[in-house]
Formats: C-alpha cells, sequence, structure tokens
C-alpha cells in the first residue's frame, strides 16, 4: 500500500515535470503575427493586393524559416479562405460593394522551434470598410453577361430606381491580360439611355475573372457602382437548334434527332431539354426530359395522335459551373398538319384565293355601280316622258280650249 502511494506520488511529480517542460517550451517559442498589414488597390476593379511584414522579434532570426497563414473573407463564398504562403503578399479577388477584411499569422519552423511548425497566437487583422460613394439607389441592377454560343458576349443591366433624368452610364472592365481597365467598346442604347454592352470583337480568356464595374455620372452627382467578377465560360448560351429531324420507324416508332449548333461549343458538353406535346382525341397531354443525346424514340405512336417537339440546350455542370439555356427550337410535328384543321387559318390561304376574292369584289362593286347608274338613267327616261306627256297633254288641253 505505502510502495504504491510512492509511486504515485512519484508519478504525478514526473508529469508534473514534464509540463512544466512543456510550458517553458511554449514560452520560448511564442511567435509574434506578422505587422504592416496594408491593403492596395491597383484599380483592377477588386483584385487587391494584400501585403505585411515579418514580425519585428524575428526579423533578424534568419536560420528560422517564416511561413505566413492569410485568411480573408470570400463575400462570393461567404466563408473564411486560408492561404499559407512564404512570400509577403499576396492578391485576391474582392467585391468593393462589400467590406474587405484580412487576418495575417506567422508560422515558425526550423531550429527556433526543434523542427515543429508553431503558429502565432494572435493575428494581425485588417478591416477596410467598402467606400459608399454615390447616390443612394442609382446602383444598376440585373447585370448579366452571355457569351453567346461562344463567339461573342453581350452584357446588360437594368438603371437603378432612383437614376436621376441625364444620368450618364459607363462599363469599364479588366482581366489578368490587361494592363489597366478598359471601356466598353460599343454600347448598347434602349430608350435613350445606355443598358448594355455588345463586346463583339473582344477577347475574354476563361477560367479567369473578369471584372466589370458599371459607374457613372448623373447631374445630381456620381452614380454608386456595382461590381461584378465573372468567368466567361460560365456565361455560355448555345444556339438555338434550328435542324430538327422525326422519321417514323418500323412498328409506328417515332424518331426525333437534332443536330448541335455549329461553332466552338464543345457537343460532349451539351444536355438538352426535349418539350414533347401529344395531341390525341381525348385530349393533350406535354411532357419536359432532359437528355445527352440528340435523339428521342416515341415505342409507337397511334393514327389519332399528333406529336410535336421543341429542344433547347445549355452545357453540363461537369464541363462548366453554369450556363444558360439556349432559346427553345421551332417546333416540329408528326403529322405535320393538323389532321382535324376545321377552319382555315388566314395566313395558310394561298394568294390565287385572295386575288379571286378581289376579282369577284371588283366584279360586284362595278355590277353595283352599273346598276345604279342604269336606275339613275330610267329615271331620268321617266321624268322626261313624263314632262313631254304633261307638254303633250297641256298642248292638246291647249287644243281642246
Ligand atoms: C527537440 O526534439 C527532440 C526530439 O523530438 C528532443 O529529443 C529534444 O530534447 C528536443 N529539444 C528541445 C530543446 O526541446
Ligand atoms: C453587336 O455588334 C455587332 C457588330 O459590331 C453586331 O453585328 C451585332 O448584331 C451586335 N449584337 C447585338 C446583340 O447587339
Ligand atoms: C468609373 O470607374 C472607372 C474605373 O475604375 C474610373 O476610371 C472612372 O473614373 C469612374 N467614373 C466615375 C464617373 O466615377
Ligand atoms: C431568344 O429569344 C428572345 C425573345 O424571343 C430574343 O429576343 C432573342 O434574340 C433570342 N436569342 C437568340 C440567340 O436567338
Amino acid at each position: 500500500m505505502a510502495s504504491y502511494s510512492w509511486l504515485s506520488h512519484h508519478a504525478a511529480l514526473m508529469l508534473l515535470l514534464i509540463n512544466w517542460r512543456e510550458g517553458m517550451h511554449c514560452i520560448e517559442l511564442s511567435v509574434d503575427p506578422p505587422g504592416d498589414l496594408a491593403v492596395l488597390d491597383p484599380g483592377h476593379l477588386g483584385y487587391l493586393e494584400i501585403t505585411w511584414s515579418p514580425p519585428a522579434s524575428l526579423i533578424n532570426r534568419a536560420e528560422c524559416p517564416k511561413l505566413y497563414q492569410l485568411e480573408y473573407f470570400n463575400t462570393y463564398e461567404n466563408s473564411w479562405t486560408v492561404i499559407r504562403t512564404v512570400r509577403r503578399t499576396y492578391t485576391a479577388q474582392f467585391d468593393l460593394m462589400k467590406d474587405v477584411r484580412v487576418r495575417v499569422y506567422t508560422l515558425l519552423s526550423g531550429p527556433c522551434t526543434n523542427g515543429t511548425l508553431v503558429k502565432s497566437t494572435s493575428y494581425i487583422e485588417l478591416v477596410q470598410k467598402s467606400p459608399s460613394t454615390g447616390l443612394v439607389g442609382t446602383a444598376v441592377k440585373d447585370f448579366v453577361c452571355v457569351f453567346h454560343n461562344m463567339e461573342y458576349v453581350t452584357c446588360n443591366w437594368g438603371g437603378g430606381p432612383k437614376m436621376p433624368a441625364n444620368s450618364q452610364q459607363t462599363l469599364y472592365f479588366w482581366h489578368k491580360e490587361l494592363g489597366q481597365t478598359q471601356e466598353c467598346p460599343k454600347y448598347t442604347i434602349s430608350n435613350g439611355v445606355r443598358s448594355g454592352c455588345n463586346f463583339t470583337g473582344t477577347f475574354f480568356p476563361d477560367f479567369t475573372d473578369i471584372n466589370f464595374c458599371v459607374n457613372g455620372s448623373s447631374p445630381e452627382g456620381p452614380l454608386k457602382p456595382t461590381y461584378i467578377s465573372l468567368q466567361i465560360q460560365n456565361q455560355v448560351m448555345p444556339a438555338t437548334t434550328q435542324k430538327l429531324h422525326l422519321q417514323t420507324g418500323p412498328n409506328a416508332q417515332l424518331e426525333v434527332h437534332w443536330e448541335r449548333p455549329a461553332g466552338r461549343v464543345p457537343g460532349n458538353c451539351l444536355e438538352w431539354e426535349v418539350k414533347h406535346n401529344q395531341e390525341r382525341p381525348d385530349g393533350k397531354t406535354s411532357t419536359q426530359q432532359i437528355t445527352k443525346k440528340t435523339i428521342l424514340t416515341l415505342p409507337s405512336v397511334h393514327d389519332k395522335q399528333r406529336n410535336c417537339f421543341r429542344v433547347r440546350s445549355r452545357l453540363h455542370k461537369y464541363c462548366v459551373q453554369r450556363s444558360f439555356w439556349s432559346n427553345w427550337s421551332h417546333e416540329i410535328c408528326h403529322p405535320e398538319e393538323k389532321q382535324t384543321s376545321a377552319e382555315p387559318r388566314w395566313d395558310m390561304v394561298p394568294l390565287y384565293v385572295y386575288t379571286a376574292v378581289a376579282i369577284i369584289a371588283i366584279l360586284v362593286l362595278s355590277l353595283c355601280v352599273w346598276a345604279a347608274l342604269k336606275v339613275r338613267s330610267r329615271q331620268v327616261k321617266k321624268l322626261d316622258s313624263h314632262t313631254t306627256f304633261f307638254a303633250k297633254s297641256s298642248a292638246l288641253s291647249v287644243a281642246e280650249t
């Protein structure tokens, strides 16, 4: 019993000693955070440069490799992004309409820390408020850019609710391959105001942030700027499908197939939505389905059915993050014409019917005119015969008297 208690006492003492030694270790290795944290704006519409300097206590300790842990609040993803770097500068994309929040820790390794990586317990932080310049309610809204069939880009926007009259909006853009921002090459005007930009002939690299800024001026002061950052491969809208074919196969099969639009859009990335309208004597149904194929087969089609199809396409998620649906194609039907064509539609009436109607109308009109003239001339004649009769009778009466 006694030896047991002696043993436990001894163990406790050992533990204490170890703890104390580790504690000493921590104090010895306490690492300071970096200094001089700054965020610089080189005018690239949100692509900001973050810089800092090594902690003063470690400046002369060249034998101790230093690493930095940078954390910044990514407002696009609403979460903190963590980066480790040996450099003292880092460039990242920020939304200039929101606050910029940055923190940096020091990480030390090598002989100073006996080979382990030790992180500073505190960090240096910088919070830079968004420069909220411009008149309230004048920021543009619904900014959207479309990469039409991967051929050319257009961007469009709507005016802010309190946009003063005679406002002049301007669009600037920048990406890593440009030295400085450039202005929209050709504005789209609607109702007398700028509502978009036509970038036909402008090259945009893919898988690269493209930054846009729509700002402007008005007689009442500057407009509130809007900043947008996007990657062009996520803005693709494939061309509308033009070529659809329908054919009937054995056992009353019906097969619809279509051709992908010509151009740079990779065919293996396309997915299709097929809208199928079926008209039967007992009613109509409409179904929609998504497919990777460019063919759809209906197993058996009855004589009294009419089947119509339209397709549209977009890029699949495994190729790009997102894509716009193309416009719906024209409709293709089997049978082509409605069998129960109760009334001919006016635009279906051939030209010769119009001509015939016109000729008949002219004939009827001239007949009417002729008849009217005839009646008139007969009345005139009657009147004439009356007067002669009166003249005659008066002559007679004169003769009688
Ligand atoms: C450094 O670590 C080694 C093994 O990890 C250990 O043997 C040594 O005592 C440590 N030195 C110091 C100063 O902590
Ligand atoms: C864009 O401009 C090009 C020529 O500069 C023109 O052919 C094209 O139709 C325009 N597109 C739109 C959507 O305005
Ligand atoms: C709009 O932004 C561009 C690019 O940052 C800048 O050069 C220009 O002066 C701004 N215009 C106004 C009216 O604020
Ligand atoms: C798609 O349809 C809309 C509305 O009908 C039209 O304004 C637009 O030009 C069409 N786009 C293409 C690429 O055909």
